[in-house]
């Protein structure tokens, strides 16, 4: 079985195994302030061109999400995010359950409009009840979004601008920022980001490493007492240098990128391959998630070989399916893919 379901089927790296390793019996203090964390933080800083840029370790996602969230807003505001947003749909509520509400927009193509935040803002600013009505307090973009689509910089700057008219704080999940920084066409690195977001994070448990989110603050006014916020949410790591040693490896010879890289390469393969087939596609992505339009029958004849997430019904015959591939994706798996797929392609 060949498994594409998702980005985080494998462990991690070999180069981070061995890192591991190699340090395994070495005495460091706790809690991210070991040599590892602090070597990791000054390799982040030094992408992002920012010494005065707090980098902190985390263990996934959603704690990531609701730790800097509930950080970054007032008891009365809210988060403004697409529909298809991460915190809206896929984190069993952490965001509400710290008594900040998701204020969900209807995105495209998975993505939010500096004219739709717009409107949301004047929308609430201009109600007569506004003060009875939870405030937008944060724009939360993620950046591949969940459908692999991509912010380009004129779109991030449009965004920032709107936030900084409202005093909205720009926040970016970058749970799978690898995959979409060496995407085709992507004009957004490090620096782009820490110029532009108050706040972002570096996703490594889908990029290489075994576990773990860099969290990149930015505004003054997030940096302080961040750790007490990490620490009560529960995702302060007692031995924070696995996470150190972690990112140190992913930003050691550009080895965040170069198998940012394989995972894309190989997803383009997908792509390009199912395409020459005639195979439809949900939306077009550059990133490693693929979505296509299968039929039941080829659904059900794909699954005994490969696994692979079904996304949503298109109509009564025809299903969204995603395809995911990683740092670790094999050649050989794509290549038995795509022989497949050309084999049932006539099954209806
Ligand atoms: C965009 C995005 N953010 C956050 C997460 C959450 O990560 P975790 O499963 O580690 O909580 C995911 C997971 O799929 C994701 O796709």
């Amino acid at each position: 079985m060949w498994r594409f379901e998702c980005d985080y089927t494998e462990g991690a790296h070999p180069e981070i195994m061995k890192r591991l390793l190699e340090t395994n019996e070495e005495q460091t203090p706790g809690y991210g302030e070991d040599f590892y964390c602090g070597q990791a933080r000054k390799k982040i800083q030094d992408l992002c061109g920012r010494a005065d840029a707090d980098v902190h370790f985390l263990v996934g996602g959603t704690q990531t999400n609701a730790t800097v969230i509930r950080a970054a807003l007032r008891p009365h505001q809210g988060v403004l995010s697409a529909e298809s947003g991460h915190i809206n749909v896929h984190e069993t509520g952490a965001i509400e359950a710290s008594g900040h509400k998701v204020l969900a927009l209807p995105g495209e193509y998975g993505k939010l409009s500096a004219r739709q935040i717009q409107e949301a803002c004047q929308a609430h600013y201009t109600d007569s009840s506004q003060e009875h009505i939870v405030q937008p307090g944060m724009v939360y973009l993620s950046h591949p979004t969940e459908i692999g689509t991509l912010y380009s910089l004129a779109e991030l700057q449009e965004i920032r601008k709107v936030c900084q008219e409202w005093g909205l704080w720009l926040f970016l999940d970058g749970a799978r920022l690898g995959y979409g920084m060496a995407a085709s066409g992507s004009d957004i690195s490090f620096r782009e980001l820490a110029e532009l977001c108050d706040v972002f994070y570096i996703g490594g448990t889908k990029v290489g490493a075994l576990f773990g989110e860099a969290v990149v603050i930015m505004a003054s006014a997030l940096k302080k007492d961040f750790r007490y916020m990490i620490k009560q949410q529960g995702g302060m790591l007692a031995k924070g240098r696995l996470l150190g040693i972690q990112f140190d490896t992913l930003f050691t010879d550009d080895l965040y990128l170069k198998i940012s890289r394989h995972a894309v390469q190989m997803a383009e393969q997908i792509r390009d391959g199912f395409q020459k087939l005639g195979y439809s596609f949900f939306c077009e992505s550059q990133t490693n998630q693929q979505f296509l339009i299968l039929s039941p029958a080829q659904i059900e004849a794909l699954s005994e070989k490969y696994s692979f997430s079904i996304w949503e019904e298109v109509d009564q015959e025809h299903i969204a399916v995603r395809f995911c591939t990683s740092w670790a994706t094999k050649e050989e798996a794509v290549e038995e893919l795509l022989a497949d797929a050309a084999a049932i392609k006539t099954q209806a």
